[in-house]
């Protein structure tokens, strides 16, 4: 059995017509623009904990729990909330290689994690720290005396790969061909396109790791083929999932998150002006805006019938976890939709970068990007504002901002 309304898909027999919204959250979101977070936050006073919606985006229909603790006790029950299946990347090419260790449920999971948590410690991003300063820097020096910048094209895209390419060991004039790959793979809307650059990113991948196993090296790809689960080398599928996962992980997240912050400092002068007299402030305010603009969006599976709250979520259902719903979380902090860099709840964790067995792996890499953009932007370009541009908000798997343009007055001869 089934109820709907017109114009909305089927929904579920078991789910409670009172708990449907008929509104593809994602749209509704994305229609706020530059205010999408403050919508965002508005859902905590207009639906219940619960609520389910029969379209959005790309998936069929789901659950949102907007509450952070249900999404905490979602989180961390992988049993009951299954990430096996999640991606459609390989299904696209009639592949059947998987995102690891992202759609890898426990016990299993945790042996790909070892492998992966050891190059992404606190002492290898200090190792990188001086590299990614230099190239964000660099990137500076190319548009600072302009005086203005489209802040996707000319920074926040080609950063975090620059940085991806470093640490994959690959050259670093191969950044446009993965900033086009990531935008058409996350953004694009056409199907034969997405499809087309997953296999190209496949077959670029397959082809270095089949460089990696004729020569061996000591970059990322030389490091994976050295290790072993269970006491075996990893498959071929299994480095290229690996490797894919990074890949998607690692460069849309950083350059969407930029974009955020820094749309969020541009139109608050007088945070920048208390960030610019007190740098030693950033860090703090980092963890602020990621948690006032977190950006990822997961899915799970439900493997068995289980009650939530007031709902019961049957096997086969799918569960959004919105991270900007839990960190918008009225429940947890005090004046959720405020950019607050003293608030007084600061030390409750914030989860943009999610809980459970897989918490991000690249959180302090993450971080240090975007703190040491915030730094650079901060000492080196003048107090800049928003240009007269349409900017558009893009809410799905991961929140981004498209048309961002900034402007400041130029002033020639700024340096580090
Ligand atoms: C602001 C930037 C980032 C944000 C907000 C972010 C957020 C997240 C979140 C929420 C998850 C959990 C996914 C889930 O539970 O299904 C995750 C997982 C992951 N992230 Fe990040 N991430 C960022 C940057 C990065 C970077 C720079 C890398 C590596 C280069 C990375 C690598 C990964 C990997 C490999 C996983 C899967 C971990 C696992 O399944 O055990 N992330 N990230």
């Amino acid at each position: 059995m089934s109820a709907s309304s017109p114009g909305s898909p089927a929904v579920p027999g078991h789910i409670p017509p009172h708990l449907v919204r008929h509104v593809d959250l994602w749209e509704e979101i994305s229609a706020a623009g530059q205010d999408a977070y403050l919508r965002a936050a508005a859902l905590h006073q207009e639906t219940p904990p619960i609520f389910y919606v029969p379209r959005l985006g790309y998936l069929p229909g789901a659950w949102v729990p907007r509450r952070a603790e249900d999404l905490r006790t979602i989180l961390q029950d992988p049993e009951t909330f299954s990430s096996v299946g999640l991606a459609p990347f390989a299904k696209l090419l009639g592949d059947n290689w998987k995102l690891i260790p992202l759609e890898v449920d426990p016990p299993e999971h945790a042996k790909y994690r070892a492998l992966l948590n050891p190059l992404f410690t606190p002492k290898r991003v200090d190792a990188q720290e001086e590299k990614i300063r230099a190239r964000a820097s660099e990137l500076l020096d190319r548009f600072i005396p302009l005086g203005k910048c489209d802040f996707n094209e000319d920074f926040a895209n080609e950063f975090p790969t620059l940085i991806f390419l470093n640490m994959m060991g690959w050259p670093a004039d191969q950044a446009p061909r993965f900033v086009r790959w990531t935008q058409t793979i996350v953004k694009g809307m056409d199907m034969q396109q997405v499809t087309d650059a997953v296999r190209e990113v496949r077959n670029y991948l397959r082809e270095r790791i089949a460089e990696r196993r004729a020569v061996p090296g000591d970059d990322f790809t030389g490091y994976l083929l050295a290790s072993e689960v269970d006491g075996r080398p990893l498959s071929d599928d299994e480095l290229l999932g690996t490797c894919f996962l990074v890949f998607l992980a690692g460069l849309d997240t950083v350059a969407s998150s930029l974009g955020w912050i820094f749309m969020h400092l541009a139109r608050h002068p007088e945070q920048q002006t208390e960030l610019r007299a007190n740098p030693e402030g950033i860090s703090d305010a980092l963890e602020e805006l990621l948690r006032a603009y977190s950006i990822v969006n997961m899915q799970r599976t439900v493997t068995r019938e289980v009650r939530l709250g007031a709902v019961t979520m049957l096997p086969g259902d799918t569960v959004l976890i919105s991270t900007e719903l839990g960190n918008l979380d009225p429940e947890k902090y005090g004046c959720p939709a405020k950019v607050d860099f003293h608030r007084p709840d600061a030390h409750v964790p914030h989860m943009a970068f999610s809980y459970g067995p897989h918490r991000c792996v690249g959180s302090h890499l993450a971080r240090r990007e975007l703190r040491i953009a915030m730094e650079l932007w901060l000492q080196r370009v003048p107090p800049f504002r928003m240009a007269d541009h349409p900017v558009q908000a893009r809410a799905s798997g991961v929140f981004g901002l498209e048309g961002l343009h900034l402007e400041w007055s130029p002033v020639m001869g700024a340096t580090v």
